[in-house]
């Protein structure tokens, strides 16, 4: 980073970038659980379980990009979990194509929501901390949850 404010800068977007993206994850948990609430579509459902997957390929890619942009220390560490909540994920999608019944599916929506806070609460809390961290250096706050 060249500045203080540019460095300011790019510290909003990446702040931004992250909580629009931690919020439309939880939205897209939700919509799963609203499917189950509507009775349970088989096709809507799994296509939730589908997206939230898809966009969490994308927001890790963001955050790697954030970790890397601002020399967050434990980056190795970090990706390696987003790696395996993807290939968890991916598992859990295979299972629900070969072995899950509608019987089944709260628990998928409960491993979901798991899946999403363990991380958040973990690897994203403390790279949320280096970012205030950062921040401090600057100037005001930073809202990053
Ligand atoms: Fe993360
Ligand atoms: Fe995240």
């Amino acid at each position: 980073m060249d500045s203080v404010g540019e460095d300011r800068e790019r510290l909003e977007a990446a702040c931004l970038l992250m909580r629009r993206d931690h919020e439309r994850m939880r939205d897209l948990w939700h919509e799963m659980t609203r499917t189950l609430e509507a009775g349970g579509d088989e096709a809507l459902f799994r296509d939730c379980a589908a997206a939230l997957l898809s966009y969490a390929r994308a927001h890790f890619r963001n955050e790697e990009w954030v970790m890397r942009l601002t020399g967050f220390p434990d980056y190795a560490d970090h990706k390696a979990d987003h790696d395996q909540l993807i290939s968890d994920a991916e598992d859990m999608l295979h299972n629900m194509d070969v072995a899950f019944a509608p019987p089944d599916w709260p628990a998928v929506a409960t491993f979901f929501r798991h899946w999403m806070r363990k991380h958040g609460d973990t690897a994203d809390a403390r790279l949320e901390a280096h970012l205030r961290a950062l921040a401090s250096r600057t100037e005001g706050t930073l809202n990053v949850s």
